[in-house]
C-alpha cells in the first residue's frame, strides 16, 4: 500500500498563490486527469473503507470534490451516498450548520431524512486543511443521529492542525 501511496503522491500537482497569495492549492483533479493514478486512488479508497469496523452504512461526501470520491466507495459497498452541500443548494427539509472560516463564516446543509438514527457514517472529502468543513460535516451527521465512524480525506495539511477540530477519527492518504 505504501508503494501505491507514493505513486499517487507523485501525481498531485500544487499551485502556489491560488486562490489567494500565500495559499498553496493541492489539486485533486491532477489525480483524476491521470487514469492510472485515478485507478490507484479508487482502489485505496475502497480498500480503506472496507476495513472499517463496524461496517460503514452510509457514505457522506462534501461539496464539491467529495462528490467525486464518495460514490466510488458507496457503489462498491452497495450503500447510500449522501451529499453535504453549501447553503441553499439542497431541496426539501435540511439541517444547517454554520462554522468559522479563516476570514468570515460558511454554512453547510444536509437533507433531514438522509441518515437514520444510529447509522454508521463515513465522511469523505479531498482535503483537510483548517478542519472547519469536515468538523461541520461531523456536526450535521450528529444532528441527524448518525455516528461518524471515520473521516477519510485524500490529502491533509498537518501544519494547519485541522485534525484537532474533528470529533472523529481521521484517515488521510497523503500529507503535504
Ligand atoms: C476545500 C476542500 C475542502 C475544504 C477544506 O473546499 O475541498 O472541502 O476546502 O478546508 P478546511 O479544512 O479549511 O475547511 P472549498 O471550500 O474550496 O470549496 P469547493 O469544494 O466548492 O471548491
Amino acid at each position: 500500500k505504501q508503494d501505491k501511496l507514493e505513486e499517487l503522491k507523485k501525481a498531485v500537482k500544487s499551485y502556489p498563490d491560488f486562490p489567494k497569495p500565500g495559499i498553496i492549492f493541492w489539486d485533486l483533479f491532477s489525480i483524476l486527469s491521470n487514469p492510472s493514478a485515478s485507478t490507484l486512488l479508487k482502489e485505496i479508497l475502497i480498500d480503506t473503507a472496507k476495513t472499517i469496523c463496524p461496517p460503514v452504512e452510509v457514505v457522506v461526501g462534501l461539496d464539491a470534490r467529495g462528490f467525486l470520491l464518495g460514490p466510488l466507495i458507496s457503489l462498491e459497498l452497495n450503500i447510500p451516498f449522501v451529499p453535504i452541500r453549501k447553503k441553499g443548494k439542497l431541496p426539501g427539509k435540511v439541517q444547517s450548520y454554520k462554522y468559522e472560516l479563516e476570514y468570515g463564516e460558511a454554512t453547510v446543509e444536509i437533507q433531514e431524512e438522509s441518515i437514520k438514527a444510529g447509522q454508521i457514517v463515513l465522511v469523505v472529502d479531498d482535503l483537510l486543511a483548517t478542519g472547519g468543513t469536515l468538523g461541520a460535516a461531523c456536526e450535521l451527521v450528529k444532528k441527524l443521529g448518525g455516528t461518524v465512524s471515520k473521516c477519510l480525506v485524500v490529502m491533509e495539511l498537518p501544519a494547519l492542525n485541522g485534525r484537532k477540530k474533528i470529533p472523529a477519527d481521521v484517515i488521510s492518504l497523503m500529507e503535504f
